[in-house]
């Protein structure tokens, strides 16, 4: 069954990984999905022919999330391709690791525009035009509760960021019945953290199941977050980890 047939989804970070999956998944429950990359034009390519080949609509946006303007810019084009938007998933994320004494403020300043400026820019682009029964689902990670290594300062701090802002969001727009909602993934084998990395060991060693997510597991529950069976979670920070550090 087509859970979100007639809607129109956008995905920030859909060319690889995590939204690669996210993209994926709102496209084959019927979704019309446009989707931002940056640099890796050839594979987000790839991705909409696919979703061609299967009869699934999908539109790719090249738009940088550290750029101001940017991702409203691309929204705003979104929006006025389809006429309206009914999901928004802000994906695209960076982790910048390094000895925090050789960060600079420039460090912060992508860090924070990525991960954090730029969902609350989409989220404002979106808000403006969404109406009763929108989505908006933010994937931040784990490390905002629980830093288990060094070197994840920036990062860490910027997901921390996403809960708060979810919950104030979810006030917000609850009124208007649009939901607001925050993933927070465990290590998920990605070009970001992958499952073959010398560091993955480590990662394993602090989970419940020690396995590596796979993307679909948090496309799955974005699939539920963005769909109308869900109308009444809505602030909530639903963490996806394998049972890291629980
Ligand atoms: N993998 C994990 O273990 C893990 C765990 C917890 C949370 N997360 C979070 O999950 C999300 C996806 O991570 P991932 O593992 O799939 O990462 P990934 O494999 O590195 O993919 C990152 C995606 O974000 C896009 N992107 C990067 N910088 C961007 C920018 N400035 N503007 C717009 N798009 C940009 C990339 O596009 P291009 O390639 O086209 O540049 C790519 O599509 C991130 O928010 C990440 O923090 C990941």
């Amino acid at each position: 069954m087509q859970n979100l047939k007639d809607k129109v989804a956008f995905v920030t970070g859909g060319s690889r990984g995590i939204g690669a999956a996210i993209v994926k998944r709102l496209a084959a429950e019927g979704a019309k999905v446009t989707f931002t990359y940056v640099n890796s034009k050839d594979q987000a390519d790839a991705l909409v022919s696919a979703l061609a080949q299967e009869g699934l609509t999908a539109v790719a946006i090249q738009s940088d999330n550290n750029r101001e303007g940017a991702v409203s810019h691309a929204i705003d084009q979104a929006i006025e391709h389809y006429g309206k938007l009914d999901i928004l998933v802000n994906s695209a994320g960076v982790y910048v690791g390094k000895a925090f004494e050789e960060h600079t403020t420039g460090d912060y300043d992508y860090v924070m525009n990525v991960n954090v400026k730029s969902v609350f820019e989409a989220c404002l682009a979106a808000s403006r035009k969404m109406e009763h029964g929108g989505r908006i689902v933010t994937i931040g990670s784990c490390m905002a509760d629980r830093t288990a290594v060094p070197q994840a300062t920036l990062y860490a701090a910027s997901k921390s960021a996403l809960s708060g802002f979810t919950r104030g969001l979810s006030r917000d727009l609850g009124p208007k019945g649009i939901t607001v909602n925050l993933i927070q993934p465990g290590p998920v084998d990605t070009d970001m953290n992958p499952a073959a990395s010398e560091f993955a060991d480590f990662q394993r060693g602090m989970m419940s199941i020690p396995q590596y997510g796979r993307p679909e597991h948090i496309a799955d529950a974005v699939a539920f977050l963005a769909s109308p069976v869900n109308g009444y979670t809505t602030g909530s920070v639903i963490t996806i980890d394998g049972g890291t550090l629980s």
